[in-house]
Parts: structure tokens; sequence; C-alpha cells
């Protein structure tokens, strides 16, 4: 949406490519190598427009008329020739060189910090974008601008100084034709400026339909499944065809605009050049000017026509650089979830005991800011008590542990740990203390070993068994020909559900926090496996602080203390015998309908 708007503000070119300009402030490291690549680029065109001079000035004294006085013989050129190209070819050497390390060492600097930017945003960052449009921010614009600061920027800057050069040298040598010459420049400048408008407005639109389209592809892959138990494969088909064929047809209104852009300059360039030497051949019919200039004249002449026509090919990649770079730094200068009250990992760890207070917490999400989910909420929690979250779904119950965990900032109200308001701790630490056992587990695509690992990266081998056994893990993974060095496949694909689960358990186990939360941790197990998960949970919540959220309350019959609630507030707490003692308690009737129904 945002882009859109973009695109059609008419001030957008300028601002744009002043921002972009911020983009230097990245590859600060690395100026020199390019400032210096850059003076090489200058200097090796400069004495290539002093080469091109030579063969005409060469004809002019083999004819006896020199027209610099300069003292030489034709002889002499075969060196001037020599030392000019051998210099040439270091210049060029140089020049390339650095603008890899540039390219090469900036961009990857460049990349890891867009990377790290994007992983400290906080979760609603993630929650407003996709994931591919997030992946084409560190892939295809960054590759983008890598190819501008290798090739494209050089290009463009010797293509000035080409424009320049050569402009100055041919109204010094022959002021006559010159005169001529120029008056065609302005038409041809206008015009490239006029197009470059609308090129860059299409190459920006192609941009963002590529990106719609791999976003599809992306998102189908991944869900895969869900395409196929939907039978939407046909569905999913023609929408990817609708979005290509939008590629298609932006792409070709960009092509159009090229050509034209191309016919254009080369028409108006061929008839000048044609003119001017109509008018050439008159000058030196009346001897007002040698064979050798007209010589000279024609070749400048024939390498501004080329720089001019490359301008405009190099202008509209800068521009499409432009956009990736504006993207780019949209990213980089946001604030990250750590940025914004800690510095990341500075400082002591934390070890926290595990009191836990929520002192009056209302909440809205975000993105949904007119929908109040949690209203007035206190708590107390003493340390290594267990507690339970009851309630109909969409109550609020997870989104209680997201507070805790700092996902998001409560509207009002603090959430105190050891009676330190959590808001005041740095990030990092205060998460150390803290495990999360979620419904849904989803693993990393590598192996056992190292999806328990994530715990605690570095255990050693025999903690990660350790955890491994006590999750009640060991069993299953014994069944595997490769043990923990089993791949588990995307997302943890290939293994069930209870599996997956006991694997988080390790992994919680390994991490060995003070508080821990249970997101309804066995709700979607059969009988055996929630026996075994229920086991490896026992050994996992001892000493801590636990919060365990459950629909089946059967599994917490035995907590501490135990909270209903209700639309956003908690309609009843207290242990399991108070509150089924309540006539027509929200837990009574629930517990009524479960307990008869087993
Ligand atoms: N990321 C989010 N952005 C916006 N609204 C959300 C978000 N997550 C949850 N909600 C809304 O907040 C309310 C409470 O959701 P929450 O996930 O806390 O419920 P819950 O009690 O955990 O339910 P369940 O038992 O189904 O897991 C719901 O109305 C839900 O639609
Ligand atoms: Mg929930």
């Amino acid at each position: 949406m945002e882009k859109e708007e973009i695109t059609k503000n008419p001030k957008f070119k300028k601002d744009s490519a002043k921002k972009a300009l911020r983009i230097f402030k990245y590859i600060r490291p690395y100026m020199w190598y390019f400032v210096t690549g850059m003076i090489f680029l200058v200097l090796s065109s400069l004495l290539f427009m002093g080469l091109m001079g030579l063969p005409g000035e060469m004809a002019n004294i083999a004819l006896g008329k020199p027209k610099f006085n300069l003292g030489l013989s034709v002889k002499d050129f075969g060196w001037i020739f020599l030392i000019i190209l051998i210099l040439q070819g270091v210049f060029s050497y140089l020049r390339t060189y650095l603008f890899a390390v540039v390219s090469e060492k900036g961009m990857a600097d460049l990349r890891i910090r867009l990377y790290q930017k994007i992983i400290t945003q906080p979760i609603h960052f993630f929650e407003e974008r996709r994931v591919g449009e997030l992946t084409s921010r560190i892939t295809t614009d960054v590759e983008q601008l890598q190819s501008v600061f290798s090739v494209t920027l050089g290009e463009f800057i010797r293509q000035i100084v080409v424009l320049i050069a050569g402009i100055i040298i041919i109204i010094v040598w022959t002021p006559k034709l010159s005169m001529i010459m120029l008056m065609t420049f302005p038409a041809i400048v206008i015009s490239a400026m006029f197009f470059g408008k609308y090129i860059k407005q299409l190459s920006r639109q192609r941009q963002d339909e590529l990106a719609h389209t791999n976003t599809i592809v992306e998102e189908t892959f991944q869900s895969f499944a869900i395409v196929k138990a939907f039978a939407n494969e046909w569905y999913e088909v023609i929408r990817y065809s609708k979005s290509v064929e939008k590629i298609v047809s932006v792409s070709l209104s960009f092509a159009k605009m090229r050509g034209l852009f191309f016919t254009f300059i080369i028409t108006i360039l061929f008839g000048g050049i044609f003119f001017i030497l109509w008018q050439g051949a008159l000058l030196l019919e009346r001897h007002e000017m040698e064979a050798g200039d007209l010589f000279s004249f024609i070749m400048y002449t024939g390498i501004l026509g080329g720089a001019i026509a490359s301008l405009g090919t190099l202008s509209t990649q800068i521009l499409t650089a432009i956009g990736a770079t504006e993207r780019i730094l949209d990213i980089l200068e946001c604030d990250s979830e750590l940025d914004i009250q800690d510095n990341a990992s500075e400082g002591e760890a934390l070890h926290v005991k595990g009191n836990i207070v929520y002192n009056n917490i209302s909440f809205a999400y975000p993105t949904r800011k007119d929908l109040p989910v949690l209203k007035d909420i206190n708590m107390h929690i003493k340390a290594g008590q267990r507690i339970a979250l009851v309630g109909q779904s969409g109550a609020g119950k997870s989104t209680l542990t997201q507070l805790l965990l700092k996902f998001y900032k409560p509207d009002s109200g603090t959430i105190t740990v050891d009676d330190l308001d959590i808001n005041d701790m740095n990030l990092t630490h205060y998460r150390n203390n803290l495990a999360i056992v979620p419904q849904e587990v989803i693993l990393f695509g590598g192996s056992i070993r190292e999806n328990i690992s994530y715990g605690k990266p570095g255990a050693s081998e025999s903690e990660i068994i350790e955890a491994a056994r006590q999750s009640n893990s060991l069993e299953f993974i014994h069944t595997f020909p490769e043990g923990l060095d089993t791949i588990v496949g995307d997302r943890g694909i290939k293994l069930s559900g209870g599996q997956r689960q006991r694997i988080a358990i390790a992994r919680a186990l390994l991490k060995n926090p003070k508080i821990l939360i249970l997101d309804e941790a066995t709700s979607s197990l059969d009988a055996e496996s929630e026996r075994l998960v229920q086991e490896a949970l026992d050994v996992l919540m001892v000493n801590r602080t636990s919060i365990i959220i459950a629909h089946r309350l059967a599994t917490i019959k035995d907590v501490d203390w135990i909270y209903v609630i209700d639309n956003g507030v908690i309609a009843e707490q207290g242990t399991h015998s108070d509150l089924i003692e309540i006539k027509n308690g929200v837990y009574a009737s629930l517990a009524k309908l479960q307990f008869e129904n087993t």
C-alpha cells in the first residue's frame, strides 16, 4: 500500500534520491576504496579521451599541418600510444578491484545488518509483513545495489566525465562545428529526462509485481499440505498465472518505453551526426579546417553519442536501484525491539526467582487497537507455584503469556517479576529466564540434536542426551537409525505432534528457565502420548514458576491456583476444589461438561 502511494507522489524523485544517498553511511568503512576507485576511473576516462585525439593530430602532422605545436613527429606516436595503453590497463585493473571490494564487502555488511535488523524486530513487525517480502529485501534488493556499486555507478560517472571532457575538447578543437553540434544537445537531454521519469515508475511497478509473484510461490510451497487438503491447486495456479501475466504486461510497457527511448535518441543522434558531417565537409572544402581535425571531431562525436545513449540505460538502472535502496533503508532505519530499551545482551546476566505480578493490565493488539483483549487483569503468582489459565477460545489466555514474554507492551498497568517492572529489564537477559512450550511446535529444518540444543547453544552431548531422556524423547529418537542426527524436515514435518512437543520440552529443559509457560501443551495428543508428555512436563515444572494454559481440566486439577479468564477479564479464581463449588460458575459448568463426558 505504502509503495503505491510513493509511486504516485510526484515529489518522490528528489526525495528518494536524497534518501538513497544515506546508504553510503552503511558502507563507510569502504569509502576510501570507493573514492580511490573513482579517482582511477576519472583518470582512465580522461586518458581515454586524450588517446582518442591522437590519431587526428597524427594525421595532421603526417600532412605537415600540426594543430598543436608540440614538436612531435609521427614516429613518436608509437611510444605515446604504448604508454597510454599501459597506464589505461593499470587504471582499469585497480578500479575494477577497488569497486569489487566495496560491492562485495560493503554489501555483505549490509546484508548482515539487514538480517540483524529484521530478526530483532518486535513481533508485530512480522505480523504486518510477509516472509517473501522480507526475504526479497535481503536478496533481490541487495543484489541490485551490489551491481550498482560494482559496475553501474562507475560506468555512470565515466560517461559523465566522457561527456564533459568530450564537449570541452571539441569546443576547443573545432569551435565552429561544435556550435552546430551543441544545438542538438539540449533536445536530447530534455527528452532523456522526460523518459527517465516514466521508466523509473514502470521499473518500480515491475519490481513490486515480481515480489508479489514470488510471495505466492513461497507461501504455497511452504503450506503445500493446506493447498492440497483444500484441493486448491487450480485456484493457486490461476492466482499465480494472473500475477505472472501482470508482470508481463507491466514489463512490456516498460520495454515499450525503453524502446521508444532508444529510438528517439538514436534518430536524433544520427540525424545530427550526418548533418554535422555534411557541415564539416563544407568547412573542409573552404579550407577552414584540416582533415585530421575533422577526423578527430568525428571520433569524439561518436564517443559522445555513445556516452549519451548509455547514460539512458545506466540512469534507468540507477533509478531502479534507488527504489531498492529506499526499501532497504526503510528497514535499516526503523527501531528494533532490542534498541528500544536495551543494548542487546550487554551487562550482567539476570537470575530471577519467579514472583510474577500482573497489575491492572489492559491490552489491545497494535493491529486491532479497537478490540480490547485484556481488561484490568490482576494476578499474583509466587515463585515456584503452578497456576493455570482456563477459559474459552479467544478469551485472552495466550495474550497474557505474550505480555509476560514482552512480545507486546500492555496499554496500561505493569507486569513485575521479583518486584521489578519487566519493561525496565534488559530484554535478552530477561527472556533467558523464560521458556515456552507452545501448542503448535515448529522445529527448525535441521537435526533433532540441533533442535534440542537450541535451548542452550553449545550444550554438551551428555546435556542433550539427558534433556532428551527427561523429556521422554529418547525412546522415539532411538527408533530412528540416525538417532539424534535424524533430520526432522522442514519445520519438523517428519515428526509426530507429540514427538515434536517432547523435543520442545527437551529444549526448555536445557534452557533451564525460572519461568515456564505451557500453552495447551497436551491438547492435541492421544492418551498414551499425553501420558508421556505429561510425565515430561512434570519433570520440567519442578522448581519453576509455571503458567499452564489448558482446555482439558483434568490436566490442571492439582495446580496451586486457577484463573478463569472470560472475555478479557478474570471471572473466577481459586483452587480446583474452590471453583467447582461455585454454583453456576464458569469453571463448575466447564468441569461438569468435561468430567461427565469422560
Ligand atoms: N496477533 C494478534 N493480533 C490481533 N489480535 C489477536 C492476535 N492474537 C490474538 N488476537 C485476538 O485476541 C483475542 C485473544 O486471543 P488469545 O490468543 O489470547 O486467546 P486464547 O484465550 O489463547 O484462545 P485459545 O484458547 O483459542 O488459544 C482474540 O480475540 C484474538 O482474535
Ligand atoms: Mg491460545
